[in-house]
């Protein structure tokens, strides 16, 4: 079967068509086409992601990024049709709200075939609210234009699935198998740090989060702090690497905050102040800090960050005997955070099964939308167009959303 998959939940509007075989013991996705802009550019001058920009341009992108994905994936035919007026009106009101958007919608399903898509898949929830509601309006619209049923999707359990993947290059093919349940998912990223349980396949019990920022957040907001344009993560992790080049030991410590808390729970406001207050002190003596104190700095919050990353996911994983552990969202594309897994996996569970995203999809995109829509499909959880909401905070132990009938 054949899935149209749409991700607007923060700054990247992606939409990507995935030819899906197998079940939920072993499963092939071929990525037909892999649409993606990123606002990351757009939102550099704000230091950090502004809803209202992100939601207008998802609004801008979504209908060029659906016909480059269409022609990628050779769907693109070109056709007349008249929309009824009927069917305009239903549309328009899904679109209205994006200026423009109903009739640049309209003209381009007039001017093409339907394509050959057995499911679109949308990401509801989590995310930015106002950016979420344009991907979950386009779908539905979509849903309705083409007769297409559609299928909400978690992006948190996107990010999970997208982790268990194996990618063949040559086959440009990606799979799902020989996957031993429980699996834990690590799920780190700009919005969460959560430890998730899968007992049974598709089935999440939320052991343990952040209790106030996200790791993802507090890698960019200390990136912010060394001046390191946003996001900060890829940039922290690139010094804090340049000083592990340099030298064998941490120049600063810095605390870790609740590693030794009965739970599964995270706090990184703590140590982000902590950087701060580092910075200050070295700023009582002199104007600048240095290129190699902030390389210092970087690698101690990083130490930091994994330390208590692994601290709690180890204890996780001995405690609910899990055989497979998935890392998955943006920050799992950290280097140092997998080195330091792996060794720990190494010496002390061997037999746990490690897996994180293939390269390029740890962040966000609408490959892990497709894979959790593939799923969720096999489950026949369709929603009908106009009855779905986007839920900001939605979480994955949460109830699904209402069945149509
Ligand atoms: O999953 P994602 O793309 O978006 C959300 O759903 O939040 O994650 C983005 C986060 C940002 O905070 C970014 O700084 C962080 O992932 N990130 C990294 C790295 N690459 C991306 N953090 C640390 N090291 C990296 N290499
Ligand atoms: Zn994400």
């Amino acid at each position: 079967m054949k899935i149209l998959a749409i991700e607007t939940s923060c700054d990247e509007t992606a939409i990507a068509i995935l030819e899906c075989d197998g079940d939920e013991q072993s499963a092939t996705f071929k990525v037909l086409s892999h649409a993606l802009l990123s606002q990351i550019e757009i939102h550099r001058e704000f230091g950090g992601v502004f809803p209202a920009v992100a939601k207008r341009e998802h609004a801008k992108n979504l209908v060029p990024l659906l016909y480059s994905a269409l022609e990628e994936a050779e769907m693109l035919h070109e056709d007349s049709q008249i929309f009824p007026p009927d069917m305009y009106v239903k549309v328009g009101d899904f679109l209205f709200r994006e200026e423009g958007l109903t009739e640049h919608f309209v003209h381009f399903i007039e001017g093409v075939e339907r394509p050959p898509i057995d499911a679109i898949a949308v990401t509801y929830g989590p995310g930015l609210a106002p950016a979420l509601w344009v991907g979950v309006n386009f779908a539905q619209a979509l849903s309705l234009a083409w007769n297409i049923p559609l299928v909400p999707v978690n992006h948190m359990e996107g990010h999970f699935m997208i982790a268990l993947a194996k990618r063949d290059v040559e086959e440009n093919l990606l799979s799902i198998e020989n996957v031993q349940t429980p699996i834990l998912g690590l799920l780190i990223s700009g919005g969460h740090t959560e430890l998730d349980l899968m007992e049974n396949w598709l089935s999440y019990r939320l052991l343990g989060q952040t209790r106030d920022d996200a790791v993802g957040e507090a890698f960019d907001k200390v990136g912010r702090m060394l001046d390191l344009p946003y996001p900060g993560g890829p940039e922290v992790s690139k010094l804090a690497e340049r000083d592990r080049e340099d030298s064998s030991t941490n120049s600063f410590k810095l605390p870790r905050p609740m590693i030794d808390s009965p739970d599964y729970y995270f706090s990184f406001s703590g140590l982000k102040t902590a950087v701060l207050y580092t910075l200050k002190n070295l700023l009582k003596e002199k104007t600048l800090v240095s290129e190699r104190e902030k390389e210092q700095l970087a690698r101690a919050f990083e130490d930091a960050a994994a330390d208590v990353l692994i601290a709690k996911t180890v204890k996780a994983l001995e405690e609910t005997r899990a055989q497979t552990l998935a890392i998955g969202g943006g920050v799992s594309a950290n280097i140092h955070i997998r080195r330091r897994f792996e060794e720990k996996l190494k010496n002390d569970l061997p037999y746990i099964d490690l897996r994180y995203p293939p390269d390029g999809l740890t962040g966000d995109n609408a490959i892990m939308i497709g894979l959790a829509g593939f799923y969720r499909f096999l489950h026949t959880e369709f929603v009908e167009a106009g009855t779905l909401m986007a839920d900001g905070n939605l979480s994955l132990a949460a109830p699904l959303p209402q069945r149509a009938k």
